[in-house]
């Protein structure tokens, strides 16, 4: 057996005894393939994951940044109270058309907003509407912006809130001062703001599983 395919069946073992039969996720994955969208959500355990977060948190107000089909969306505004808002920036149309179906279904429209456009123009019209600091932000776009995105997180939130950013290791290519690569340039900046910005604690863990070898950062709006 391949080690990727043995850390898809631990994935499906902890899937199974840990968040089985959800009908409404499955669909949105089913629907997102069917639309054409790249297989590239959060795995399952880090749905789960996402969710637990936000609960433990305990959010009120998320933004998320890269939609995709809405599946992290819809783990992340479960965490949500009735009263909550999730607000979700996204660049592609379709994407968002796809995810807005995904969301309607899940039954938790009436908490979340998809935001059509690329998020650096949504992001300052965004803070023009003065939203209540973010108890947690994901970050899951473009990532050679994400240094931009961090920068942004910490203008939305205050002391006490989460910023998690989503593919901070790409299978180890974050190790690789010289890359060119846009997206691992995006990712070194963003982790190496984050260690270095007076207001952020963080860390970073590595993971595998079905998206292969990959991992988050954390980080923890300081006073
Ligand atoms: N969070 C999703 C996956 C997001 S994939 C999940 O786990 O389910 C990354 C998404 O970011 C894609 O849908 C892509 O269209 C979007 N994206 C790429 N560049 C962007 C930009 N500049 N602004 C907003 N979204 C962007
Ligand atoms: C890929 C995975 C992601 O989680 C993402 O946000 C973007 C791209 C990928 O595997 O290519
Ligand atoms: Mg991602």
């Amino acid at each position: 057996m391949s080690e990727s395919q043995l850390w898809d069946d631990v994935d499906e073992y902890f899937s199974a005894h840990l968040s089985p039969d959800d009908d409404v996720l499955q669909a949105a994955l089913r629907d997102s393939e069917a639309a054409g969208l790249p297989s590239i959500a959060v795995s399952r355990p880090q749905g789960k994951l996402l969710q637990l977060l936000a609960e433990i948190q305990g959010a009120r107000t998320i933004l998320e940044i890269g939609t995709l089909g809405g599946y992290s969306t819809i783990w992340l505004a479960r965490a949500l109270p009735a009263d909550g808002r999730l607000i979700s920036l996204e660049y592609s149309a379709k994407h968002a058309e796809v995810a807005t179906r995904n969301i309607a279904r899940a039954g938790l429209d009436k908490i979340v907003e998809v935001r059509v456009g690329a998020a650096l123009d949504s992001l300052p019209k965004l803070a023009d509407e003065n939203p209540a600091p973010f108890d947690l932000v994901f970050i899951d776009a473009d990532k050679a912006n994400n240094p931009h995105y961090v920068d942004w997180a910490l203008r939305l939130t205050s002391t006490g809130s989460l910023i998690v950013v989503d593919n901070v290791v790409r299978g180890g290519r974050v190790v690789d001062a010289e890359s060119t690569a846009p997206d691992v340039r995006g990712t070194r900046e963003a982790i190496e703001l984050i260690g270095k910005h007076p207001r952020l604690s963080g860390t970073a863990i590595q993971t595998v599983g079905g998206k292969g070898y990959d991992g988050f950062a954390l980080a923890r709006v300081l006073a």
